[in-house]
């Protein structure tokens, strides 16, 4: 796109009407109405207004996504002179998201899944069926009314292969199909209906042992009185009666520590945001989920809404926040529209709003439709998106907790943290703390997928074995044998088949030198080509670095390089040489880099390297 030409290009009505309708109409000249006589034609009314609602663009390029198919440069420009941005800023934030188009596309696409486990389930057979029957990925239908394009992790991966499809119109449609074959894919292509969404069952439905997903599969996610009928709200009201100091005493006593990746105490996080004399505060519940191999907080958030609601209920009344946001990851439609449903009837109940439940307590919660991008679950780079900027991670210190969105005090919690608040409030910290280990308390959801019987996600105390964990998913199907577990996704590490008695703790797998990230245990049976798996990751990390800091920028792309050299057989001076370019790049990343991405970006593939010998001949 030519930003030189932006300046003379007139949006369509239909345009104007999918930006107007999250904006509203134009009010002033500012914000791109027409100019009129009298006050306005000298004084600077509205421009304030109109550059403080920056924050509407993510919202306002995918009205245009959503209704038009694409960006155009005629929308793109009644965008900037709605919110006063540069055009060649808004460019940078729209060409940003990968679920963003800046070039025409036709009103129906086909996302398809080529990442880790759709892999381990033919998603390389679909993928080439498709582009027998159809055409190679961006190529028009013969009516040209649809295409598909390669997507990564759909955070299906229990559904394996998985696709989904996005229907741009007045009333836009998105749907998430999976398991998905040639033909079925084929047919969405041509116009054919998705059918129904389907119900979410866990694995483990109905044993008694169950915490965080004891509702999942029995509660009308639909419905607040059925929630309320299962306990809900109950921890709500004791929370209230606790006060806020009590809440965060309870949540220290428990130890809860990051379910995200990091394992940061909750407690302590929350306990530095509710100190803040600054205000207001912001609470994040982090549900961008785009880590490969995960799709914990989906089921939570399809299965359970209303309890997601009311941890961040309490997680606001502890840490004296007014407005909480959900970012959530663009390919969770479902999750999208249960937790909407969700919201609106907690609001009309007044489980939400002014004076909830009668207290002297207000809070607001508005989700915010992430757009394709892994970086924008980085906590920081999540700011940066919901502001209205590019999803580029910021420099720390300063931490969120002194300033985070909108440069205020915020606590950032992911969604299976915040929902075992629920259980920390009714169960008090110490009673929480009786499950799991000294160091690692309570429950642990996992996400089973790969090469296992019965895939989904599983809730079990910390401290159980792999092995255990494993076997509750079935085992290798098929009589094949266990070739490696990748753990923690494509930022983690793998596992060889004689390490399946490591216990599931932090400690655990902090002494064996690998990770739980976000709850990814993904087995690899002995038909996984290794290497390719590799080349997959490296692919991964370079396409989703926002290519802010040069180790991660450079070093993502010089990783896939070697790894695709060793690959072809064609190394630069042996393989022992290039083994030495992936470790001294990955030490740069880890070293040098703003963010985890960088600092993570090599880890899966040293792991495969020095744990299970891949380009050596063998384990390690
Ligand atoms: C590249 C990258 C992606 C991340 N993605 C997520 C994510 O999707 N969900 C999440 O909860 N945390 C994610 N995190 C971790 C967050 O930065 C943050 O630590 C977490 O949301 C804090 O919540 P917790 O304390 O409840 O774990 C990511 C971190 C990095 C570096
Ligand atoms: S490490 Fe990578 S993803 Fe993180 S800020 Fe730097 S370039 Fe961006
Ligand atoms: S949905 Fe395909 S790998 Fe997760």
């Amino acid at each position: 796109m030519d930003l030189h030409l932006v300046p003379d290009a007139e949006e369509t009505p239909a345009e104007r009407a999918a930006v107007d309708h999250v904006l509203g109409p134009p009010e002033s000249g500012w914000d791109g109405g027409a100019r009129h006589d009298g006050a306005e034609r000298n004084t600077a009314r509205g421009g304030h207004d109109a550059r403080g609602r920056r924050h509407l663009l993510l919202p306002t390029l995918w009205s245009l996504q959503e209704r038009i198919g694409w960006i155009s440069p005629g929308g793109l420009n009644y965008v900037c002179r709605r919110l006063t941005i540069p055009p060649a800023d808004a460019y940078g934030v729209a060409t940003f998201y990968a679920l963003l188009a800046v070039e025409p596309r036709p009103a129906r696409v086909v996302h398809v899944c080529e990442d880790l486990a759709c892999r381990c389930h033919g998603s390389h057979d679909l993928i080439a069926q498709l582009e027998e029957r159809f055409g190679t990925e961006g190529e028009l239908s013969d009516d040209g009314s649809s295409t598909w394009y390669r997507s990564p992790c759909l955070g299906q991966c229990d559904r394996a292969p998985a696709v989904m499809l996005a229907v741009a119109g007045n009333e836009p449609l998105e749907r998430v199909v999976a398991p998905a074959a040639a033909p079925g894919v084929l047919s969405l292509l041509a116009g054919g209906d998705a059918g129904p969404e389907p119900a979410c069952i866990p694995p483990q439905l109905g044993e008694g042992s169950l915490r965080l997903l004891r509702r999942v599969g029995r509660v009308d996610p639909a419905s607040l009185d059925d929630y309320r009928a299962h306990d809900g709200y109950a921890a709500l009201r004791h929370a209230f009666s606790l006060g806020p100091e009590g809440v965060i005493r309870e949540l220290k006593d428990s130890k809860l520590q990051g379910r995200g990746g990091a394992a940061f105490p909750t407690g302590v996080k929350w306990e530095a945001v509710a100190r803040q004399p600054a205000q207001p505060h912001y609470l994040v519940c982090n549900a961008d989920e785009s880590e490969p191999g995960t799709f914990k907080d989906r089921v939570l958030l399809e299965g359970d809404p209303f309890a997601v609601i009311e941890a961040m209920t309490i997680a606001a009344y502890a840490t004296n926040c007014t407005r909480g946001y959900v970012y959530m990851r663009g390919e969770y439609p479902q999750a999208h529209r249960a937790l909407e449903r969700a919201l609106a009837q907690a609001r009309s109940r007044g489980y939400l709003g002014d004076g909830i439940l009668g207290e002297r307590f207000s809070f607001e919660i508005e989700i915010r439709k992430g757009a394709g991008a892994y970086i924008c679950g980085e906590e920081t780079a999540i700011f940066e998106s919901i502001e209205g900027k590019r999803g580029e991670p910021r420099n720390k210190p300063p931490f969120p907790v002194v300033e985070g969105l909108f440069g205020k005090p915020t606590v950032v919690n992911n969604v299976e943290t915040l929902v075992n608040v629920l259980d920390v409030v009714l169960r008090s910290g110490p009673g929480f703390a009786e499950t799991g280990t000294e160091s690692s308390t309570g429950t642990k959801l996992f996400c089973l997928s790969g090469h296992v019987a019965r895939p989904g996600v599983y809730e079990v105390p910390f401290g159980v074995t792999l092995r255990d964990l494993l076997d509750l998913a079935g085992g290798v199907p098929g009589g094949r044998s266990l070739q490696a577990v990748l753990m923690g996704g494509a930022a983690g590490g793998f596992l060889r088949p004689d390490e399946l008695d490591l216990p599931l703790t932090f400690e655990g797998v902090r002494e064996a030198k690998t990770t739980l990230g976000s709850g990814v245990v993904m087995a690899l049976d002995d038909t996984v080509d290794l290497p390719r798996f590799l080349m997959r990751i490296a692919a991964f990390f370079r396409n989703e670095s926002c290519g802010q800091c040069v180790p991660c920028r450079v070093g993502t792309v010089r990783q896939q390089e070697a790894l695709a050299r060793l690959l072809s057989g064609r190394t630069n001076g042996g393989v022992a040489r290039e083994l030495a370019v992936i470790a001294e790049v990955g030490q740069c990343m880890r070293d040098a880099s703003i963010c985890g991405l960088g600092q993570t970006a090599s880890s899966a593939i040293e792991s495969a390297i020095g744990r299970l010998g891949v380009f050596q001949g063998g384990a390690a």
